[in-house]
C-alpha cells in the first residue's frame, strides 16, 4: 500500500467487550459476555447464531431497554460515533431512541398501537422529531409509507393494524423507524415471521432504503441465509459470545468456525428440494451449566482434550478483518498468531 498508513474506519457503533447479565433468584445468567462488534457507517452488520445465543439481549443493550427486566450491562462500552452511551441517563438514552437508533422487531404487532390509524401513528413518529405541520407530516408519513412499497396508501393511512396483513405490518414498523432518519436501524428477526416471497421483498425494500437513506443496520437473525442477501459484515454468536467475525465473503467462502460451518450447512438451497438439510447436532448449553473451555466443544466434530479445558481467543484469518475463536485457527496464519497464545 502506498504510504503505508492505515486509515481509520468509519465506525457508526462500536460494543467492546460487553457483558449483559440477568440477577435472576436462581443465579446469574450470562446472556452476553464479552461481545466486541463493530457496525461501519452507511453498511450492514449481520449478527447471526441459533436461538438463545444473546443477539436479542445484544441490541436491547443498544436500545438501552433492559429496564423492567432483572438484566444490567455489568460491563464494557457502546460507542455511538465515538462517545460512551452506556452510562448515560435513562432520559438521555431515549432520546437516542427517538433520534439516532431506531429498531424493528419481529413481531410489528408489539410495536404498533392496535387502536390508532396507520397513518396516525406514523404522523405522530415525525411530530416527535421535526417541528412541523401535522399536514406536513402528513405528507411525509404518506410519502414513507409509499416508498416501502405498500399498495393504496392513501387508504391504508385510514386503516388500523388488525386489517394489514403481516408483511403489510412490518412495512409500516420500517416506515415508522426510518421517518426519523435514524444513523442506525436495529432489525431483530424482521423476517423471521414471514413467508418466503415477503421476507424476499423486505430484505429488497431494506437494502434499497440503505442506498437511499445512507442508514447503517445492524442486522439480527438466526438465518444464515438471510445474512448473504442483505449484510456487508457478520458477526456469528454464540453463547453470548462472538465466535467468527468478517466481511460476509470471508463468511460464506472461507468459513473457519465449525459454528459458522455447520450454520452454512443448514441453509435451504435451491436444488436441495427433497434433501435433508443438516442440523448442527445437540443443543445451546443451558447458561446455568456453561461448559468449561470452547463453549462449542460439546457439540463440536473435531473438538480435541484442548477444548474442552482452554477457550481460545481470536486468531486472525488470512482475509482482512477475518478472525475465529478456534483452535484449530491458531496456525491459521502462523506469522501473525504466533505467541498470541489465542487472542489477537
Ligand atoms: N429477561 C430475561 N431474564 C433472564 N434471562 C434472559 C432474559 N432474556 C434473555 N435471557 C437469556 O439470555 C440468553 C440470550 O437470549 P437472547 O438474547 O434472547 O437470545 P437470541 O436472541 O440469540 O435468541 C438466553 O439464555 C435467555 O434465556
Ligand atoms: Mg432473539
Amino acid at each position: 500500500m502506498i504510504g503505508g498508513s492505515e486509515v481509520a474506519t468509519d465506525n457508526v457503533l462500536e460494543i467492546k467487550n460487553l457483558h449483559t447479565y440477568f440477577y435472576t433468584d436462581d443465579g446469574v445468567v450470562k446472556a452476553v459476555d464479552g461481545v466486541d462488534v463493530e457496525l461501519k457507517r452507511g453498511s450492514t452488520l449481520g449478527i447471526v447464531g441459533e436461538s438463545g445465543s444473546g443477539k436479542s439481549v445484544t441490541s436491547l443493550s443498544v436500545m438501552g431497554l433492559l429496564t423492567g427486566t432483572k438484566g444490567k450491562i455489568a460491563e464494557g462500552e457502546i460507542l455511538l460515533d465515538g462517545k460512551d452511551i452506556v452510562s448515560l441517563s435513562k432520559e438521555e438514552r431515549r432520546k437516542i431512541r427517538g433520534n439516532k437508533i431506531s429498531m424493528i422487531f419481529q413481531e410489528p404487532m408489539t410495536s404498533l398501537n392496535p387502536v390508532m390509524k396507520i397513518g396516525d401513528q406514523i404522523v405522530e413518529c415525525v411530530l416527535q422529531h421535526e417541528k412541523i405541520s401535522k399536514k406536513e407530516a402528513y405528507e411525509k408519513a404518506e410519502k414513507m409509507l409509499t416508498m416501502t412499497g405498500v399498495p393504496r396508501v392513501h387508504h391504508m393511512m385510514k386503516e388500523y393494524p388488525f386489517q394489514l396483513s403481516g408483511g403489510q405490518r412490518q412495512r409500516v414498523m420500517i416506515a415508522m423507524a426510518l421517518v426519523c432518519k435514524p444513523e442506525i436501524l436495529i432489525a431483530d428477526e424482521p423476517t423471521t415471521a414471514l413467508d418466503v416471497t415477503i421476507q424476499a421483498q423486505i430484505l429488497d425494500l431494506m437494502n434499497q432504503l440503505k442506498k437511499e437513506t445512507g442508514t447503517s443496520i445492524l442486522f439480527i437473525t438466526h438465518d444464515l441465509g438471510v445474512v448473504a442477501e442483505i449484510c456487508d459484515d457478520v458477526a456469528v454468536m454464540y453463547c453470548g459470545r462472538v465466535v467468527e467475525k468478517g466481511d460476509v465473503k470471508s463468511i460464506f467462502y472461507n468459513p473457519s468456525h465449525p459454528y459458522t460451518r455447520g450454520l452454512l450447512a443448514s441453509i435451504p438451497r435451491v436444488g436441495d428440494a427433497g434433501k435433508e438439510l443438516q442440523s448442527i447436532p445437540g443443543n445451546v448449553p443451558n447458561p446455568k451449566y456453561m461448559p468449561e473451555g470452547c463453549k462449542f466443544a460439546p457439540r463440536c466434530p473435531y473438538a480435541k482434550e484442548k477444548c474442552r479445558k482452554e477457550e481460545p481467543g481470536f486468531f486472525r484469518m488470512p482475509e482482512e478483518g477475518h478472525i475465529s475463536r478456534c483452535w484449530m485457527c491458531e496456525n491459521s496464519t502462523a506469522s501473525e498468531n504466533d505467541g498470541q497464545k489465542g487472542g489477537v
